[in-house]
This record gives structure tokens, sequence and C-alpha cells, in this order.
């Protein structure tokens, strides 16, 4: 049951529910029915009509108004790229760095997006890492970090080792007022909160498609905010150009940029996955992205009280505010707790500091309470076992 969407019609949408407990959306989310049969649609085409590429593409430009409209943004603001990395570095290698200006990321923040400015270090560039503290992560992490030669801050929406939600917003107030970019990795926040860069003050956002976003690997989304010419994409490919050669001729002084976001692009896409993203948007449309939030909150409030009748702590933060609706990291006591949850079909993921259990659209609070049966065996047997008198 949910307050906000019907989540039973959702459910069977996902057949794997019935195989396994899947707890693991920031991992990746199982396919949906409706989205494997529009990667099927998209194989018959091209299997049995040679594959309209114009007609695809066409779609490819419907589709990027949808993700737009996702992001409250302007197609023109919005490029097709391959993944978060893809999108980190294109971001990192556009930003007019000079050699002794500095860019400054969270510690322990994802590695696709700490290595995309790690590898500007040999082009002069410091990277400052600062200490991830008890709490919110906003502006008040950054302000005694920055200096005349900070020229962006670029880190998670949403951790994904811990479920913090960053203050994003207050940080874009402060990188607006200091003439300082600010880079955004989404990955963990698409299609599981509601985004909207502008508002946000993001110059570029990257996210991945494949988790909240529904569609198998080798898809990713990038945003960059309108009005950014010096911005300037580190490799180029006839889709980059204002006005590509129709006689396919390269000639050196044909290299004016397109000036949209999809000066980014460069060569094909990746169609397949573009056309199951279609049947993705018409499922989260329906359903909406803040009821599937609300209801991810609702999940995790029900998981919160299970830990705390359980005696299990929980790794990230709890309050709503700071905390993502549908990532939870659970300090188990003792080992072997990934090998057992595998043989129990429990699907979850190992991470730093315990155990991660993820919610996507389709869990209830009956998976909460199966979770919670099957760890408190487990519990019930290790700590008769600590109190059984040893002879
Ligand atoms: C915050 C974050 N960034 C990036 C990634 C992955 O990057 P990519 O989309 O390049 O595989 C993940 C997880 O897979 C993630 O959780």
């Amino acid at each position: 049951m949910s307050r906000h969407y019907d989540v039973a019609a959702v459910r069977r949408e996902f057949p794997v529910v019935d195989r396994m407990l899947y707890l693991d959306s920031a991992h990746q989310t199982p396919l949906a029915t409706s989205i494997k049969q529009a990667l099927i649609r998209f194989y018959e085409e091209g299997n049995e009509l040679a594959g309209p590429k114009p007609v695809w593409l066409r779609r490819v430009d419907i589709i990027r108004e949808r993700v737009a409209a996702l992001f409250s943004a302007s197609p023109s603001e919005i490029a097709f790229v391959k993944n978060t990395s893809e999108a980190m570095n294109i971001a990192a290698n556009a930003i007019p760095f000079a050699p002794g200006d500095n860019v400054l990321l969270v510690e322990g923040d994802h590695p696709n997006n700490a290595y995309a400015f790690l590898n500007l270090q040999r082009r002069g560039v410091e990277v400052r890492f600062v200490q991830l503290r008890e709490g919110a992560v906003d502006a008040s992490t950054f302000a005694h970090h920055i200096d005349r030669n900070t020229r962006a801050i670029s880190l998670s929406h949403v951790t994904f080792h811990s479920g913090h939600r960053f203050d994003v917003a207050s940080v874009g107030a402060f990188c607006a007022e200091a003439g300082i970019y600010l880079i955004i990795d989404a990955m963990q926040s698409t299609g599981v909160i509601p985004l909207d860069p502008s508002q946000l003050g993001a110059t570029i956002v990257g996210s991945g498609c494949h988790k909240g976003l529904l569609v198998p690997q080798g898809l990713g989304i990038l945003y960059c905010q309108s009005g950014h010419q010096e911005l300037r994409p580190a490799y180029m490919a006839m889709s980059s150009l204002a006005k590509p050669p129709v006689d396919y001729i390269a000639r050196p002084e044909n290299m004016a940029l397109r000036d949209d976001a999809s000066r980014f692009e460069i060569g094909n896409f990746n169609l397949p996955d573009i056309h199951a993203l279609s049947a993705s948007l018409d499922l989260l449309e329906r359903v909406g992205i803040p009821n599937i939030e609300a209801h991810l909150y609702d999940l995790g409030d029900h998981l919160i009280d299970h830990l705390d009748e359980a005696g299990i702590s929980l790794v990230g933060p709890r309050d709503r505010a700071l905390r993502s609706p549908h990532i939870y990291v659970l300090d188990l006591p003792g080992d072997g707790w990934a090998e057992y949850l595998a043989e129990e079909q429990v699907r979850v993921s190992p991470e730093r500091d315990g155990i991660r259990v993820s919610f996507g659209l389709f869990n209830t609070n009956r998976d909460v309470d199966d979770f919670i049966r099957i760890v408190r065996r487990r519990l019930g047997a290790t700590r008769s076992r600590d109190l059984a008198p040893t002879s």
C-alpha cells in the first residue's frame, strides 16, 4: 500500500519482485516490463524495417523535450551522454580552469565525480577535498575553503554510501554570489527526487539513467545551464557544430559550435536506451516523481521504526530534511551479512560502513517487514549464541 499512488499496479511492472526481495535500486533498478517492451519494439524496427533512422532521431528530439520537462529546463539545456562519469568529465574539461585555479569536492563523495577533476591536476588545477561533517552539507561547508582562485564546486546531490541529501540549493546560491560554477552528480536523485537545476543554481548536472530513470546502463543525461558559451567541449564531432557540413567534408574554418547543450554530444546516440527512456518517462510521469519521493520517505520512516525496535543503528542521517528518500545504510553487528542476505534471496549492497538498503518505486511496507524479519532471524541466532554460557 502507498498513500501516494497505486504501488500494486507499479509492482506488476517488475516481475522480479516475485523472485527476490529487491532492495538495491541505488545500485540499479530491475527492468520494468513496459521498458523491456519498448526495447523489443526498437529492435523489431531495426530487424524488420532496417531501422528508420530519421524516425528514431525525431523521437530523440521528443524525448529530449520530455527530459527537459522532468528538469523544468529547456530542451536546449539537455544533452544525451553515456553516463554520470562522462557528464562529470565533460564538465571538468569544459570549465576554463587556468593553472593555479582550484575546485572543491566533498571527501569520500563518489569516485567517478572525483577522478574527473583529479585528472585536471596534470593541468595545474588544485583539487581541494572538504570534509563531510556530521549533519548537513550546505553553503557553510564550503565557505571557508574558497579563495580567489576557486572556479567550481562539484558534489553529489545524494550520497550513494550513506544516503545524505545535500542542501544543494544553498550551495547554488553561494556559488552564484561567488561567481563559481556548480556541478551536480544527480545519479542518486534522478527519478527519485524532483530536480530543478535552475532552482538549485547548478551550472551542469549529470546523471546516468540506470537507477531512478529505470533504463539499462549506457545512457546519461547532461543538463547545461543556457548562456554559458565559454563552456566548450573537450572533444568534437560533426554533431557539435552549428553548421555541420552537408557534404561531410571537414573544413578547419567550420568549427563554430552549437550554442545549446547538444554541443557536448558526439557521434551516434544510444538509440535503444533512449527508446527505453521514453517508456520509463511514461511510467514516471504516470506515477509522479513527487509521489515516488513521498512513498520512499514513508518506507524509510517504516524501516527506521523497525531498526529502532531491533536496536540497529543507521549510518546516515535520520532526519527527512537531511536524508535521501531511498538510501539507508545499516550498521549490522558482525560479518557475513551480505552472504546471508544473498542466500535469503534479498538483494542489497554492502557499502563502506554497513549494508545498504535502497528502495525503488515498487517497494512496499511489506518488503520492509519481510526484510526486518530476515535480519532479526540472524540477529536472534547471533545474540543467543553470544548469550549462551561457554563450557
Ligand atoms: C553518486 C553516483 N555517481 C555516479 C555513479 C556511477 O557513475 P556512472 O553513471 O558513470 O556509472 C554512481 C553509482 O553507480 C553514483 O551513486
